[in-house]
């Protein structure tokens, strides 16, 4: 059986389905529900046990995989910068397990999202060296190398004029701006032609909420690295998740 389900946390909502990992097809509606406006682990765990329910009867052989914003390393959380600090250190997937009452497969949005993208979306196939950018409450990165993850990039964080370029170039940055396409462009400009110096990328992926967005934006960038929105768009996590709750058992590293 090739179903999964995945279940993708962000800053702003919780999206799930039950997902195909041969096909790439959600194989459910795709469920939302809001993050909690206090989003540390006793609500947030609330809210995804919430919204497990809605996918009915799940076998206990089917495998979760759940995708937050955070660098993840060997299941804890070591970061939060679009949910609560109280996310950082935690044994989160341990927390998850326990909560669903399964063992789930836990991994960065973001890298969830590139893989979904390499192996179904607009980098399938690609050779070579893919950046991927989610555009949403932040900007979440993927790298991928001849369709390989190389997990926890982080690369939304890089200082760019001493500022971190996320909290001036992600969707929610230019809603709080009140930012028009063209002055969006700019920042964008900036910030994948910083991505292009430090990384000669073959391809670059645009993911997340901002890329319903790109036609408009992407004629505006000069870059000599192939530009593409995301195909997935947002179910790229939630089709991730899935993929490599299915496909991924890695042993965990003692630490
Ligand atoms: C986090 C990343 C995450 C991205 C998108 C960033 O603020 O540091 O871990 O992938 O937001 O959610």
């Amino acid at each position: 059986m090739n179903t999964a389900v995945g279940i993708d946390i962000g800053g702003t909502g919780i999206k799930g389905a039950v997902v195909d990992t041969a096909s790439g097809e959600l194989l459910t509606e795709r469920f939302k529900l809001p993050t909690p406006p206090d989003s540390s682990p006793e609500f947030l765990l609330e809210t995804v046990t919430e919204l497990f329910g809605l996918f009915g009867d799940v076998s206990p052989d089917t495998p979760v995989g759940i995708a937050f914003p955070s660098i993840i390393i060997n299941g804890r959380t070591l970061s939060a910068y679009n949910v609560s600090t109280k996310w950082i250190g935690v044994e989160a997937d341990a927390l998850f397990e326990k909560t669903l009452g399964r063992e789930i497969h836990f991994v960065n949005d973001a890298d969830a999202a590139g893989v979904a993208e390499a192996h179904f979306g607009a980098a399938k196939g690609q050779p070579g060296l893919v950046f991927l950018a989610t555009l949403g409450t932040g900007i979440g990165t993927a790298l991928l190398y001849n369709g390989h993850l190389i997990p926890n990039s982080e690369l939304g964080h890089i200082e760019i004029n001493g500022v971190d370029a996320e909290t001036v170039t992600s969707a929610r940055s230019r809603e709080r701006a009140g930012l028009s396409i063209e002055e969006w462009a700019v920042r964008l400009q900036t910030y994948f032609e910083r991505i292009e110096l430090l990384l000669s990328p073959d391809l670059i992926v645009v993911g997340g909420g901002g890329s319903k967005a790109f036609e408009q934006f992407a004629p505006l960038l000069t870059l000599r690295t192939p530009l593409v929105p995301a195909t997935l768009r947002n179910n790229a996590g939630v089709m991730g998740a899935g993929y490599l709750a299915k496909n991924d058992h890695r042993p965990r590293q003692s630490s």
